[in-house]
């Protein structure tokens, strides 16, 4: 099969970086365009990124000269891992121009017609790139992934709500540095302390889910009646976001079925073979002080989730600790796998 050739919009970011590491050795995808802000264009990409990975900077983009964010690009599929304060209007210029569009970015996650996907839980909501497009009146769609502690969350969700219903969630976050992007968060203000903030981070967890975990109705999504609370912390570990979560089910159901629904759960990227799918989309740990974001983060190269200490809650009925890897299963690696199903589903010829 000859390779498509993909472009990456804010190329030289963190999530951009773990897209060119994913795409170096990708055996359907060939990086054709690195494309940044002002400060990079001209330059060449070993210049420009700030490489902060621990691979070394590909051979074969380190010299490939950033280009603006503007269409055209050599390109038969647009990754975006641009800002939300500029991702807004170029992905629309992308879309608009015939290209698809498999996006980082919040800034169309709530269009009706643009699809947020987690490839194993809702690739049924793909079906909205043919509205866009007609919409559009042009090849080119965006498609979104979620939020990086929605995704490892509505991962975790999907096999109980598919086999006992969800009624309620509340779950708490701690989020890693690299999920502020570079340079992020002072070394002053996260060194010695946990930020109990995280700006528009709760309000993502608590809709995102309902969209992923909602019905498609023709044109647009019913959203799942599932209530969630959120709260969200920085804490001063690099990759990894960890979260806290306790569930209500709408059917009573026994420790052993959630563990045993968790455990056997796969999708379409399983099925499909995908090249990015991890084979155990969800991890389950029994040892009682795990995961921990240092030893669990890279499991399944990053693109599970790992779940632990499931146990009965006092309050409402199971909670458990579950921790995914933010730049990958929960940014770079997602649309990757995104733009895999695109390919698979023959969205992209
Ligand atoms: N980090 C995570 O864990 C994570 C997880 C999920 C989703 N996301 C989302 O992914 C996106 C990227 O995040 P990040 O952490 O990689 O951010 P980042 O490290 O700050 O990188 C931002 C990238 O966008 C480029 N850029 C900035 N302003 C631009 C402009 N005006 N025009 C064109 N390009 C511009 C930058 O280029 P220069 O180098 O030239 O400035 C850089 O390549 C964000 O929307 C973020 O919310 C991040």
């Amino acid at each position: 099969m000859q390779k498509l050739p993909v472009a990456i919009l804010g190329a030289t970011g963190l999530v951009g970086q773990r897209l060119v590491q994913l795409l170096a050795a990708h055996p359907w995808f060939e990086i054709s365009a690195l494309a940044a802000s002002d400060n990079s264009v001209g330059k060449q990409y070993g210049d420009a990124a700030k490489w902060k990975l621990p691979s070394e900077i590909p051979d074969a983009v380190r010299g490939m000269i950033v280009k603006p964010c503007e269409p055209p690009l050599d390109a038969a599929l647009v990754f975006s891992a641009l800002p939300s304060d500029v991702a807004g209007d170029i992905e629309e210029n992308f879309a608009n121009a015939g290209y698809l569009v498999s996006s980082n970015a919040s800034n169309h996650r709530n269009d009706p017609d643009v699809p947020l996907v987690i490839a194993e839980v809702n690739s049924d909501h793909l079906d909205l790139v043919r509205v866009q497009r007609a919409r559009r009146k042009s090849a080119g769609a965006i498609v979104c992934n979620a939020n990086c502690s929605t995704i490892h969350l509505a991962l975790v969700l999907k096999p109980l709500a598919d086999a006992f219903g969800l009624t309620r969630v509340a779950v708490t976050t701690l989020q890693a540095l690299s999920g502020a992007g570079y340079p992020g968060v002072a070394a002053l203000d996260i060194l010695d302390n946990v930020i109990p903030f995280i700006g528009g981070e709760e309000k993502k967890l608590e809709s995102e889910p309902l969209k992923i975990l909602g019905t498609l109705h023709g044109d647009h999504i019913a959203p799942a009646a599932i209530r969630i609370s959120a709260a969200c912390n920085r804490v001063a570990t690099w990759d990894g976001h960890l979260e806290t979560a306790s569930v209500e089910l709408a059917q009573k159901s026994s420790l052993d079925q959630v563990r045993r629904a968790m455990l056997q759960f796969t999708g379409e990227p399983q099925a499909l073979n995908l090249p990015t799918a991890p084979a155990h989309p969800i991890v389950v740990r029994d040892e009682p002080d795990r995961p921990q974001p240092r030893l669990d983060r890279d499991v399944e190269k990053g693109m599970a989730s790992v779940v632990g200490r499931l146990r009965a809650c006092p309050v409402l009925d199971y909670k458990f600790v579950l921790l995914g890897h933010n730049t990958i299963r929960g940014a770079a690696g997602g649309t990757l796998l995104n733009a895999e199903l695109l390919v698979a589903k023959k969205f992209i010829e």
